[in-house]
């Protein structure tokens, strides 16, 4: 792969609200894509994070009830042909003495990347219900929920575009697209002598 097709699947991989809900994602692809995570650098090397993969309806219905989707939307919310078809959940093990939150940043992203060679798309969520899923999963009390992606068919069009006057709020446009503003490479780069 060169350069240009590597930043096109960068440009293409954004979090997604809007998935075909009638879509069955295939287990094999997610334990893929947890496979290509636990393959990614991690802080010390000592590899805190562990995975769950959820595809059961009612565990998904329950998963589901505390996500805060795009609260920048103040007038949006998700509907029921727009959810996601599966779920990634980053566990930290706090038994282990790792960066555990830069790690699952790291993951998170490889995941998505990976996703989005999948032909899926996904959406890193940080509002979950930390106490709420470990009852839900049984998990040891070393075993804390940190971040969760959310997985699906995308069924919208987002787009990057500019900033203006420092805004980086994300919207929608007139034509429904979801327009994520990214700083220019101007403002970020800021040295380079
Ligand atoms: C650590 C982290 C937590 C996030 N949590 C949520 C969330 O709870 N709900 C949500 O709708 N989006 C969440 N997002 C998605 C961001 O809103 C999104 O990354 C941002 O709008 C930029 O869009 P992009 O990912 O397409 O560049 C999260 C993203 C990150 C990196």
């Amino acid at each position: 792969m060169n350069f240009n097709k590597f930043k096109k699947i960068v440009e293409d991989t954004r979090c997604t609200r809007r998935f075909k809900s009638s879509y069955n994602i295939n287990k094999d692809d997610l334990i893929d894509l947890i496979n290509l995570a636990r393959q990614t650098s991690s802080g010390k090397n000592m590899q805190p994070l562990k995975y769950a993969i959820i595809t059961d309806d009612i565990i998904k219905d329950e998963i589901y009830k505390p996500l805060i989707w795009a609260a920048h939307l103040k007038d949006w919310e998700q509907n029921k042909y727009e959810k996601p078809s599966a779920y990634i959940l980053l566990i930290n093990d706090t038994s282990i003495d790792g960066f555990c939150a830069i790690d699952s940043g790291i993951a998170m992203q490889t995941i998505m990347l990976g996703a989005k060679t999948k032909g899926l798309s996904g959406c890193m969520m940080a509002s979950i219900d930390k106490e709420k899923y470990k009852n839900i999963l049984k998990l040891e009390n070393n075993l804390e929920p940190m971040f969760i992606i959310a997985l699906g068919i995308c069924n919208e069009k987002i787009k990057i575009v500019n900033t203006k006057n420092n805004d980086t709020n994300y919207y929608r446009d007139k034509d429904d697209n979801h327009c994520v503003p990214k700083k220019s490479l101007k403002e970020v780069l800021i040295y380079d002598n």
